[in-house]
């Protein structure tokens, strides 16, 4: 199958890995080639690590024959069985893309988004072909995460979500399909709650660290500020905006993260953000 995934930074990067691990030609697309050559040494990073522990039989140089960069995106979607949008959160610049897609892409193509929180319709609202479009929705680090949410829209034809269905599967994931084309879908309308909760207590002055090191005693990866940090702040902050715009002004309480994503502390990506992450993960000695 042929699949192209547009937006090539964190979720991006990480879906085109797990399409190519299985075995599907993969064109990887963003706006220059600077950023594609960085998603692609992420990749063959991510890959190693996977080979070192035995989760995958081919060599990392082998599949990633199957990925082929571009900053031409009319011209990679066009023979696209599948394209999947990883851009950021910004309503107008995903309304802008499908816009391109509808135009540019096969009648028969699935066209999903990778979107966190956005719902379906507003996605598709300029396009023509609205059956063909659909949500799928990845978890940080795709390579690893099982759970793939697959959002059906208001106009998304019962074939495509089918279709994607059985696609998830082929890619060792386990689906959840969505019929309720609602901000934030499943997981992240819970996991918003949660983001503006553990800022709400960090405004009043809780010691981070000390809940992180909690969490992690309970036997989980991360602790909630932890993994703030890993998804990327600036994300839980676009989240938490779209919330309040559309759920309750009460999300646009947090103010905390936002501050944080103003000073360039933006997690994981950025090597800070409530924890200095240069050298790899954490350590939390609370
Ligand atoms: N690629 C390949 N291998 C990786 C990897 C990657 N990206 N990240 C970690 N690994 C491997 C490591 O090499 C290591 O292998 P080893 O056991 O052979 O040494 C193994 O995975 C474990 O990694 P670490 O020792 O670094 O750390 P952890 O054991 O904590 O695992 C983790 C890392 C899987 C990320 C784990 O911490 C975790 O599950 N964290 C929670 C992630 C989560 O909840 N994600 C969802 C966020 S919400 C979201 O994404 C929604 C979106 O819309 C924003």
């Amino acid at each position: 199958m042929k699949v192209v995934v547009i937006g090539s930074g964190e979720m991006g990067h990480g879906i085109a890995e797990v399409m190519a691990i299985y075995k599907n030609e993969v064109t990887l697309v963003d706006i220059k080639d600077e950023i594609l050559d960085k998603a692609i040494s992420k990749i063959r990073e991510s890959l190693d690590r996977l080979k070192k522990r035995g989760s995958i039989e081919e060599e990392p140089e082998d599949i990633l024959k199957r990925i082929t960069k571009s900053i031409n995106l009319e011209e990679a979607v066009k023979d696209a069985d599948l394209v999947i949008e990883a851009v950021p959160e910004i309503v107008d610049l995903k309304q802008n893309i499908f816009k391109r897609l509808d135009q540019f892409t096969k009648p028969d193509a699935i066209l999903a988004t990778n979107t966190s929180n956005i719902r379906i319709s507003e996605i598709s609202k300029f396009v023509n072909k609205k059956d063909r479009v659909v949500g799928m929705h990845f978890f940080n680090p795709p390579v690893l995460m099982q759970l793939v949410e697959i959002i059906k829209g208001p106009d998304t034809s019962p074939e495509v979500v089918q279709k994607l269905y059985e696609i998830t599967k082929q890619i060792g994931k386990t689906p959840v399909i969505v019929n309720k084309d609602t901000p934030g879908f499943i997981v992240n309308r819970i996991n918003a709650a949660e983001s503006l909760f553990i800022c709400l207590v960090l405004q009043k002055g809780i010691n981070y660290e000390e809940v992180d090191a909690y969490f992690r005693s309970l036997g989980l990866p991360m602790g909630p500020y932890e993994l703030m940090d890993y998804v990327g702040l600036d994300i839980v902050a676009h989240s938490l905006e779209y919330f309040a715009k559309e759920i309750s002004p009460e999300y646009g309480k947090c103010t905390k993260i936002k501050e944080m994503v103003n000073n360039g502390l933006l997690g994981r990506k950025s090597g800070r953000g409530f924890y200095d992450w240069t050298k790899g993960r954490p350590q939390i000695n609370a």
